[in-house]
């Protein structure tokens, strides 16, 4: 289906711990995912989502985070998303080649932003458990303009405010970033969001 090299890519992991792959993916699959996300959630199939390792959103976490998930099961994928999964067991199997990183399995889910919620800063790893090693989101907004806002800001320099680099989540754009390293934080915007969050993880070391 695709024969993207992920060669630049698995090069500015390497060399600066995030990649920012503008058409990761082609016009017609981005669409076709962002059309099943709205129809999902149109029918109630996503959930409001909470930050750690809680299940609950409180009051105190709706401030934190206002996105709405569905995570993703294989057996159930659509075609649209089983494309999706293909092309992230390709970028696995490069990135497991070229750096050794030992990427063991993605976990995914769909993710969609109401105007205005935002997703305050954070780091993907859950304290005390180290398994995701690589955060990769894939962007599904057609036509996203500067001033729909929406952009991810990715803290290169610990919990410093500076320096950063802002991702515009243009459908078809994937980030990538070693979850370990990277605070990050999802700025509001004017229209609805939607994205694919995947993590690949090692195997858990804890026993
Ligand atoms: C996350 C996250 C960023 C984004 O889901 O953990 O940081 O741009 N998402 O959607
Ligand atoms: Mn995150």
């Amino acid at each position: 289906m695709n024969a993207r090299s992920n060669d630049l890519l698995v090069d500015a992991i390497a060399n600066d711990g995030y990649a920012i792959t503008p058409d990761f993916l082609l016009p017609p699959l981005i669409k076709a995912l962002a059309d099943e996300a709205r129809a999902l959630h149109a029918q109630g199939g996503l959930q409001a989502a909470t930050t750690g390792l809680s299940s609950r959103r409180s009051a105190d976490n709706m401030g934190l985070r206002g996105d709405f998930i569905h995570w993703l099961e294989e057996e159930e994928a659509s075609t649209a998303q089983r494309d999706y999964l293909t092309a992230m067991r390709q970028l696995q199997q490069d990135f497991n080649q070229a750096l050794f990183m030992g990427l063991f399995e993605l976990e995914t889910h769909l993710a969609i932003y109401p105007p205005g919620a935002v997703y305050r800063k954070h780091l993907d790893q859950f304290q005390g458990r180290d398994e995701r090693q690589l955060s990769c989101i894939l962007y599904l907004n057609e036509d996203w303009q500067p001033d729909d806002g929406g952009t991810l800001r990715i803290y290169l320099n610990g919990n410093a405010s500076e320096p950063y680099v802002d991702v515009s989540p243009t459908g078809g754009t994937l980030v990538t970033f070693l979850s370990a390293r990277f605070m990050h934080e999802v700025m509001p915007s004017r229209r609805e969001r939607i994205s694919l969050t995947g993590w690949f993880r090692t195997r858990s070391t804890s026993l």
